[in-house]
Order: structure tokens, then sequence, then C-alpha cells
């Protein structure tokens, strides 16, 4: 088993990674949840039937007693009405101050118990147990913990951080090669933003199975470089902002199609690649083989390279990041790579954006 600690004040906490650690819960529970009594487990209906069965008897042997929520799968669920359900669940639990909420599946889980552990009797204990590799790489580290509403994604939440997180990489045997490489674009860019080294060894891997092979290491590198970041800015005021590399136009993709033609992980990935292009033609730093390099082992996972913005779809690209005349100032922060393994975020006039994006497009 390998372990990190996130160090924050008064709230740091551990990572574990480690085959077969779900079956294990309790005995890494037990220890940062002293005074807990219940736990109140959130999960999916997709991961309830495949492992809730692993987990709940080895927490009731603790001697913690249980209840299970099971949200339908899916971003649908990350909602006000779910949460506000959960809060009601919880009291007819009889959650107190002292006990805990436990988060069993993906980001969305992962987000939305998160929110309902930081809010309900004004915050409670939490504990992330995440099962997709997004989640173990990204979203169950850092403390960010949301849900989405009609306006638009993770526009209510709270920094709440996890007491600890359990990563049992055998979780990640059961999911689909898409949900899969969601999660490998959020590894990919790790390498890009923050680590040559790591972006080369991933390019040495090209396939899951050789990327399994090595999972642990895969997964240790990602959170301890999630880690640093998060430590030098929880709050997402300055060097966070970096882990947003190909996420400004890939919101915008993802928005275009509707949340339905691009998964998040697929809009990232063509949002890294139109990052580097900008970059090139800005002359920042980064060069036509750091493009053919990431174009490459984005593709081996089948992810897109490319998105196409057609004029119909013009508007909302440049409304959703920020081009438009509604968004606040001039000017907008992309983040943009130096070279392999260094972002920086760069603040540009938005219609020099504008006129880089058109020409990336082709449009006139
Ligand atoms: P998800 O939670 O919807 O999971 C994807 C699919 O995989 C779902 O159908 C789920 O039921 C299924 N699943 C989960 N674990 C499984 C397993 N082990 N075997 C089989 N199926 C399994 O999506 P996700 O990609 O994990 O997370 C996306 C969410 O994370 C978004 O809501 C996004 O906003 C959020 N997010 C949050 C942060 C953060 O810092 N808090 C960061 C990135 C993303
Ligand atoms: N996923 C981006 C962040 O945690 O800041």
């Amino acid at each position: 088993m390998r372990t990190l600690t996130v160090s924050l004040p008064g709230r740091s906490y551990d990572i574990l990674i480690g085959s077969g650690l779900l079956s294990q819960a309790a005995e890494y529970l037990r220890p940062v949840l002293p005074r807990a009594k219940k736990l109140f487990v959130v999960t999916d209906s997709n991961v309830a039937p495949i492992y809730l069965s692993a987990l709940i008897p080895g927490l009731e042997r603790a001697g913690f007693e249980t209840a299970c929520r099971e949200i339908p799968a899916g971003e649908g669920s990350k909602s006000a009405a779910m949460l506000s359900a959960l809060w009601e669940d919880m009291m007819d639990f009889g959650l107190t101050r002292t006990d805990a909420v436990v988060a069993l599946g993906g980001g969305v889980v992962g987000d939305l118990a998160g929110f309902a552990a930081a809010t309900i009797l004004r915050g409670v204990d939490f504990v992330q147990i995440p099962t997709t590799l997004l989640a173990q790489v990204d979203s169950s580290v850092g403390g960010k913990v949301a849900v989405d509403l009609a306006h638009g994604k993770n526009l209510a939440g709270a920094f709440w951080q996890p007491k600890v997180v359990l990563m049992d990489p055998d979780t990640l045997d059961t999911l689909d090669d898409r949900t899969f490489a969601d999660g490998m674009a959020e590894v990919i860019k790790y390498g890009c933003i923050l680590d040559r080294s790591f972006f080369d060894f991933l390019a040495l891997r090209p396939g899951r199975g050789d990327i399994m092979e090595e999972i642990e290491h895969v997964l240790y590198t990602c959170c301890d470089l999630k880690r640093m970041v998060v430590e030098e800015d929880e709050r997402d005021t300055g060097r966070r902002m970096l882990l947003n590399f190909g996420h400004t136009v890939g919101h915008a993709f993802e928005k275009m199609g509707n949340y339905e033609t691009w998964t998040h992980g697929q809009a990232v990935a063509a949002g890294m690649c139109v990052a580097v292009r900008l970059g090139l033609a800005l002359g920042v730093g980064c060069t036509g083989d750091d493009l053919q390099a990431l174009t490459k082992l984005l593709q081996a996972f089948d992810l897109p390279v490319h998105i196409p913005c057609s004029d119909a779809e013009w508007p909302v690209m440049a409304e959703t990041i920020g081009l438009d005349k509604k968004g606040a100032g001039d000017s907008v922060s992309l983040i943009l790579l130096e070279e392999m393994g260094r972002a920086k975020a760069v603040k540009m006039k938005k219609a020099e954006v504008l006129s880089q994006l058109s020409a990336l497009y082709g449009r006139t």
C-alpha cells in the first residue's frame, strides 16, 4: 500500500492507495473517526451492486451502524433536489455531528456526498472511497464538493476536505473503456502541466493494460502532484488554476454538445490540444513535437484531439470561455504550456483570444 499526506492547517489527511482496501476500509476509518457511531454511505446504482457488499460487512463488524443511499448513476444526480433528499435521509437515520458520511463511487457521488457532509448539521466528517479513475486521480483529492444548478455545473458548493481517501485500484477493473479513458485525460493532463518525466512514462504505456500494470504508481503520482498544488493554493486563487489546463475550451465543447455528445474527458482532451495550439501560435514555448506527443498519447486512449466548431456553435464557444460582452473585464486567463511538463496562466485580451481561436478554426 502507498500513502500520501495532504498537509493543510487543521485538516490534514491521508490518501491510501492499495489493492483490497475496500474490504479493509473499517481499519482505516476508525482511527480518523474516533467518535463516530453511524456512517451514512452514499453510492450510485452502478456501484452499489458491485461494491457495497465488499464494504459494509467490515464496517458493521467494526461496530459502525450504517445506512446506504443509492442515487441513480449519472451527472443528473448532482442536483440540489438530490442534496435535499440526502439531508432528510441523514436526519431520518439520526446522524449526529460526531458521525460521518462515506462517498463510495465516482466524482458525482463524491461531489454530492461531500457537499451534503459539508452542510448537514453545519458540517460532519466525510470519507472518500473513489471508484473511477477520474475520481481517484482528481475529484476525491482537494476538497472541492458541489452540486450543479440550471445555470451551470458545480455552481453551489464548498471546500470540505475529507478525513481520509481510500483508493482501491481493483475497482477500476469494472469500468467501461470510455469511463477509463475519461480518467486518462486527467492523468495525461498532470504530465503536461507539472511533470515531464511522468508524461514520458505514460507515453511508453499507451493502453489500458499497460497503465493497469503500473496503476499504483500512476495513482500515486497524480495524487502527489495534486497534493502539492492544493497545499499551495487550497482555495483556487492561484496555482490550483493550472489544473484547468484544457478545461476552458473543454467546457465550451461540453456545452456545445449539450453535455451529451462529448464526455468531460473527451472535451478536456480536445481542449488540451487547442491550448497547445494556442501556445504555439503565441510563441509561449511549447513546440510542434509537444503537440504531436500529446496527440499520439490521447489517441492511444481513443480520446479526440480535435472537436469541430460550426458557425452555429461559435457563439457558445465564445460565451463559455468568457469572450462575449457579458464576461467580466476585457481579459481572460488561459492555461498554456511553456514546455511539456510546465504550464502557466497567461492573461490575454479577449479580442486577442478570439482572433487566435478564429484563426485556429480557419474562420476569417
Ligand atoms: P461518475 O461519478 O458519473 O462515474 C462515471 C460512471 O462510472 C457512472 O455511470 C458510475 O456509476 C460508474 N462507475 C463508478 N465507479 C465504477 C466502477 N468501479 N465500476 C463500474 N462503473 C463505475 O463520473 P466521474 O467521471 O467519476 O466524475 C465526474 C464528476 O466529477 C463530474 O460531476 C465532475 O464535475 C466532478 N469532478 C469534480 C472534481 C473535484 O475536484 N471535486 C474534479 C473533477 C471532476
Ligand atoms: N479539478 C480541479 C481542482 O480540483 O481544482
